[in-house]
């Protein structure tokens, strides 16, 4: 099948506030522009990333601290994309979700009816890596609609 800008409407940006998530954006938001189309924003609280620290589960008030950063986070990332998307009169949409990451970003692409998943190579890990993150690795292996990986500056 070939693909057309035409048949590419409903974008999603997967966005951890990373610099290459942030160039993804751009990238997302201009193919939804030419279709005439629209961009939703997802952030995933990737609650189950910290959970074999010491003190996670104990340590009174440590979890809902890291949850509110990561909402922070996540809402900052997600204002940015709309603010970038308001400029270029594209609609945004924002979701803010809970969980595995690639999970939800797979799942909510499916709900939605996602054209094309547009992310970043990297992102906001230091670690260098040859390859991809992994939540874009497993997102690009499981995902039944096209993938657009964005690589950022680092990459
Ligand atoms: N929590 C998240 N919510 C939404 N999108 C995300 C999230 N984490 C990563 N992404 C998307 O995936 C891209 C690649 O990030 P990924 O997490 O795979 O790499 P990394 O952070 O460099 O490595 P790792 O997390 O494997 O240590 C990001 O640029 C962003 O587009
Ligand atoms: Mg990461």
């Amino acid at each position: 099948m070939r693909y057309s800008d035409a048949m590419l409407k409903k974008i999603m940006i997967a966005t951890d506030g990373s610099d290459a998530s942030k160039e993804a954006a751009a990238v997302g938001i201009d193919i939804a522009h030419r279709s005439n189309g629209s961009v939703t924003a997802i952030y995933v609280m990737d609650i189950f990333r910290l959970a074999h620290l010491p003190g996670y589960a104990t340590l009174p008030g440590l979890k809902e601290k890291i949850l509110d950063l990561m909402k922070e986070e996540g809402k900052s990332a997600l204002e940015y994309i709309e603010y970038k998307a308001q400029d270029a009169h594209v609609p945004c949409h924002k979701i803010l979700a809970q969980g595995n990451p690639s999970d939800e970003i797979l799942k909510v692409s499916r709900q939605l009816h996602i054209d094309l998943l547009v992310m970043g190579r990297l992102g906001r890990s230091d670690l260098e890596k040859f390859l991809l993150g992994n939540v874009a690795e497993r997102v690009v292996l499981q995902s039944a609609i096209p993938v657009l990986l964005i690589k950022g500056d680092r990459c």
